[in-house]
């Protein structure tokens, strides 16, 4: 029993730490924006297309620029970048349209379903990050 008590304490903690999980009405909102401004470049499956539009599924990218990628999806990118080993260098556009609540809901879905990550972005993280 007090295992068993002890575990769960553990658990209580660690979700604690972690912080909220990932709000999944927000990610099928995310979905539905995805589907419309970025997966005729990038795919629904987000592999994107070869050595043209690099992946976000897997893409290491991401998780090594996590705290850049409201400012990328807002303003778009032209650089020389490397994703998963191989390097781009062409244009995304940008999408100053998306309002900041759409940016949060897409942010939430591109980091749940391509990044595997279960944290809850919140939209106050969001406009911080553009703001930095
Ligand atoms: C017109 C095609 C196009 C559209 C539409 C587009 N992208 Fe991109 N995206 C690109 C290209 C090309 C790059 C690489 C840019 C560079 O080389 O600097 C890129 C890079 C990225 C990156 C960083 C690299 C990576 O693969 O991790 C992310 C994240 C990203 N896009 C997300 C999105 C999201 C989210 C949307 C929708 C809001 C979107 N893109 C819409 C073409 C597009």
């Amino acid at each position: 029993m007090r295992v068993i008590i002890t575990f769960l304490m553990i658990s209580i903690l660690a979700a604690c730490m972690e912080g909220p999980s990932v709000n999944m009405q927000q990610v099928a909102h995310g979905q539905q924006l995805y589907e419309t401004h970025c997966a005729n470049c990038h795919q629904l499956d987000g592999k994107g297309i070869a050595h043209i539009v690099p992946p976000l599924l897997g893409a290491d990218y991401i998780v090594q620029n996590r705290n850049l990628l409201p400012k990328m999806i807002r303003y778009g990118m032209q650089q020389r970048i490397l994703v998963n080993g191989i390097t781009y260098q062409q244009k995304m556009p940008s999408n100053g349209k998306l309002t900041d609540a759409e940016l949060t809901a897409l942010v939430n879905f591109v980091e749940f379903r391509f990044a595997k990550s279960t944290q809850l972005i919140s939209a106050d993280s969001v406009k911080l990050l553009l703001n930095q």
